[in-house]
């Protein structure tokens, strides 16, 4: 705090319009902000933000709080070729952020989409210490934010209530105000040519005057990287060029943006082997040539596929309660066939095999545990599809393209092989019986030797 205050008052000293910003940025997806000395010492007014998204980006939105719901959000899209329009917008759980008409935000000059295609939008914003659903201090020094961006074609919209579809990417980060705070422009982002009091008209001049650090998000993930400069940066086509793309301390940093992607990825990797490779091969068991199988091989490895998706399951849950979506069609459809799985399926198979083991037929309980287990394997499958459509758009960085190759790839190939065993098993068992002479009593009953593979007969033979 001491040398915060000793930087800031350097600062001051050094230039007196020195406007500091503490800033964050993402790949290419930046705020600043600056806290007015009177807004700082008030604790309420104004506070002015700079959002900047490199070309290409759909919507970027930064909101004050730690999650969707309740956050203060203020989303940027294009309105035509050359300006954006900037709609403050209300968090909620699972929806789409509804406009806030309460907000009172302008947009500054400077705003616009410069030559290079980047979004840039300078906004005073009177009504984002205190909303409702929240309140931010301006001399927090760890002030949470979120952001999320979509990339795309531009929507082109004027109206501050378009419709924006899911981000691809979001996060998390702090931001230390106190580094921001300083000076009384009415907009620190731009310098009119006219403003004699302007300590830089055009170009990218700066001073830093506190040293960058990392931003952490709860889970101590990397989420960006903040820092503080002060600059006035304005380009000669009307709009300023974003701070955080100039100044020194925000670039070359090593930036992770998503905070949940250890969770993401481990549960993207656990789900598909439980569905895609164990559950389907640990099934096919059922056909080894081996009598005990079912007790010894194909009953203890469904129960290690199992605890595995009850391990996937617990990342799973962990994921949609941070992002709100508890209730989404991959989670729903993943919460049924869970319970098939951990519930249903297993107490079928334990009703069959006594069954079995009684009456040597397949009951009703054995049709279900085989035809409802593998609709279940399946909905799991296209359920893992629906995950990665969650995730983000294939390509993305949270759905590489390779992750829904390797998934469609094995899945077509396990596919194949439950197939191929499924068919010519049951007759290459019939053959061995036969070469072995055990027709001679009587053929094998078909009902029997569709579940365990060995029929009555063998059973008692051994
Ligand atoms: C964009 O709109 C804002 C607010 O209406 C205005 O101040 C700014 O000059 C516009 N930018 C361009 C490049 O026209």
């Amino acid at each position: 705090m001491v040398l915060r205050r000793v930087l800031a008052s350097a600062a001051l000293v050094a230039g007196s319009a020195a406007t500091n910003f503490a800033q964050f940025s993402s790949s290419g997806y930046g705020l600043s902000v600056n806290v007015p000395s009177d807004t700082a010492s008030s604790g309420s007014g104004s506070i002015y933000l700079q959002i900047s998204a490199p070309s290409g980006t759909q919507w970027i939105g930064f909101g004050q709080g730690s999650q969707m719901s309740g956050s203060n959000m203020l989303v940027v899209y294009a309105s035509d070729s050359s300006n954006v329009t900037v709609s403050p917008r209300l968090g909620a759980n699972h929806v789409e952020p509804k406009l806030n008409s309460d907000a009172q935000v302008s947009v500054l000059e400077g705003t616009g989409i410069d030559s290079n295609g980047n979004l840039v939008a300078n906004i005073r914003c009177d009504s984002c210490l205190s909303w409702s659903g929240g309140s931010m201090d301006p001399t927090d020094s760890s002030s949470k934010w979120i952001y999320a961006y979509k990339s795309g074609d531009a929507l082109d919209s004027t109206s501050t209530s378009a419709d924006i579809t899911q981000h691809d990417s979001n996060g998390e980060f702090k931001l230390d105000l106190t580094t921001g705070t300083g000076g009384s422009s009415s907009n620190p982002f731009f310098a009119s040519s006219d403003d004699s009091s302007s300590t830089a008209a055009a170009g990218t001049t700066g001073t830093a005057t506190a040293t960058g650090t990392h931003a952490t998000a709860p889970g101590s993930d990397i989420t960006g990287s903040v820092s503080s400069s002060a600059a006035t940066a304005t380009s000669t086509s009307g709009v300023s060029s974003p701070l955080t793309s100039s100044s020194p301390s925000s670039t070359g940093d090593e930036v992770e943006s998503d905070p949940n992607k250890g969770t993401r990825t481990a549960h993207a990797i656990l789900m598909p082997l439980v569905f895609v490779v164990l559950f389907p091969l640990s099934a096919l068991t059922i056909y080894l040539p081996y009598q005990e199988k079912v007790r010894r091989v194909h009953a203890p490895l469904q129960v290690v596929s199992i605890i595995l998706m009850l391990v996937g399951l617990g990342m799973g849950v962990k994921l949609a309660n941070k992002l709100g979506e508890i209730d989404g069609y991959h989670q729903v459809v993943g919460f049924v066939v869970v319970a098939w799985m951990v519930i249903f399926q297993p107490a079928l198979g334990l009703a069959q095999h006594l069954n079995f083991r009684r009456n040597g037929t397949r009951s009703p309980m054995g049709h279900g545990h085989r035809w409802v287990g593998r609709a279940m394997m399946l909905l799991g499958i296209v359920n893992g599809g629906l995950g990665f459509m969650q995730a983000g758009k294939v390509g993305s960085e949270e759905t590489p393209t390779y992750a829904v190759i390797v998934y469609s790839v094995v899945a077509v190939v396990i596919f194949i092989i439950y197939l191929a065993v499924v068919i010519f098993a049951p007759a290459l068992a019939a053959r061995k019986n036969a070469s072995r002479g055990a027709v001679t009593e009587k053929p094998i009953r078909p009902k029997s030797q569709g579940y365990e593979m060995h029929s009555r007969a063998a059973d008692q033979r051994a």
